[in-house]
């Protein structure tokens, strides 16, 4: 009899909408058990997030208990991130679950901003992160995350990570001078970028942040076509050319079949410092007009924050300085909606996983 009982109460739960990515539930509902009205069931998530547990919690006991048999409910929610399918004929890289590229087609708009927030915010959430920054001619991650001096290397042909706040990371910035890459055609570049991608020992990440240079040039659509990634974000400010630019950077990655996760609108409104207005600086609508035109999600707005750019420039970024501060809280609202969208994307049955062996 419960058991029936169990079955039903799961599919109910299995059906709550995951307020991180607008999807059922469905098979992440494991081990739903109820007895006399008590109900106890396990949530395992495809990405980490502790800071949005609350409301899916929530949505989870209400639908429950909304059942005339629940009168009580205990949820336990948990993550388990899995590799997800790259571009056809690639392979993962070694010590990667996932690489999410960070894409913009025009300049400035914060891309960098947005890579090193999401690197953070994943990492707080519970997940091992690595940041590569891969803008060969204005590297800014080394910057950003305080990097100084030069990578170790393990062996003629490893690098082994730098590491800064907490994340593995490496960049062309730590690697070569940078007038020295600045006069790197093309080919060289990109050559170079793989290098570096390739022999980096990246250790046991499920995330690598790719921070892309700006544009969608031979080397964006090298790199599209040639590292593996799972997803990609862009960044757009409200402009309208900045969103001309995000429309091509979307379809050069359509091209190679990379799945565009979403839409983040950087410096979508001003906070005055002074007294806390919020305004529309550079016009409003932007990033949503772009997200449904082009059918993709805006995962969110990021205000233009005195504080969020002084931070970020000073190697002390605002989610790590000041963790509780309402920008921080945005950004990593942000990185849970990018993970639980790739979370839905199909897994990497090309990784090979350990043999799991069954002692009877
Ligand atoms: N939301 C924001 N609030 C305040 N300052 C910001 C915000 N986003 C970015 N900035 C600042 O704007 C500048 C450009 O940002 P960022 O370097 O992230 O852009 P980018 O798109 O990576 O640029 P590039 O195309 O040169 O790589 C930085 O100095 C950064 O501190
Ligand atoms: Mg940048």
């Amino acid at each position: 009899m419960s058991g029936s009982v169990d079955k039903e109460l799961k599919a109910k739960a299995s059906a709550v909408i995951d307020p991180n990515n607008q999807a059922p539930l469905g098979s992440a509902v494991r081990d739903l058990v109820e007895r006399d009205g008590r109900v106890a069931l396990d949530v395992v998530l495809g990405y980490p997030c502790q800071q949005t547990r609350a409301p899916l919690e929530a949505a989870i006991r209400s639908t429950l208990m909304a059942d005339e048999r629940v009168q009580a409910v205990s949820v336990e929610i948990s993550h388990a991130i899995v590799p997800h399918a790259v571009q056809d004929g690639l392979a993962p890289l070694d010590g990667v679950g996932n690489i999410i590229a960070v894409a913009s087609g025009k300049g400035g708009v914060g891309k960098s901003t947005v890579a090193v927030s999401l690197a953070l915010a994943l990492q707080a959430q519970g997940a091992r992160v690595g940041i590569l920054d891969a803008d060969i001619y204005g590297p800014s991650i080394p910057r950003m995350l305080g990097l100084s001096g030069r990578p170790q290397t393990a062996g003629e042909q490893r690098i082994v990570p730098m590491e800064a706040l907490g994340l593995q990371a490496m960049s062309i910035g730590v690697l070569v001078e940078v007038d020295q890459a600045m006069i790197w055609r093309g080919p060289i570049a990109t050559q170079a970028l793989q290098q570096m991608l390739n022999q980096t020992q990246w250790q046991g990440l499920d995330y690598l942040i790719l921070d892309l240079p700006p544009g969608t040039g031979d080397i964006q659509l090298t790199l599209a076509q040639k590292v593996p990634v799972a997803g990609v974000v862009t960044v757009t400010t409200p402009q309208a050319v900045a969103i001309d630019d995000v429309r091509r950077a979307v379809a050069m990655f359509g091209k190679v079949k990379v799945p565009v996760l979403g839409v983040v609108e950087n410096m979508s409104t001003h906070i005055c410092s002074q007294c806390g207005h919020e305004d529309a600086i550079f016009g409003s609508g932007g990033g949503e007009r772009i997200a449904e035109e082009m059918n993709i999600p805006l995962l969110g707005q990021v205000p233009l924050d005195a504080q969020l750019g002084r931070t970020i420039d000073g190697g002390q970024a605002l989610m790590v300085a000041q963790p509780d501060h309402p920008v921080s809280h945005r950004l990593g609202e942000i990185a849970c909606r990018v993970a639980a969208r790739l979370a839905m994307q199909s897994q990497n049955r090309t990784v090979r996983m350990p043999k799991i062996k069954i002692v009877e």
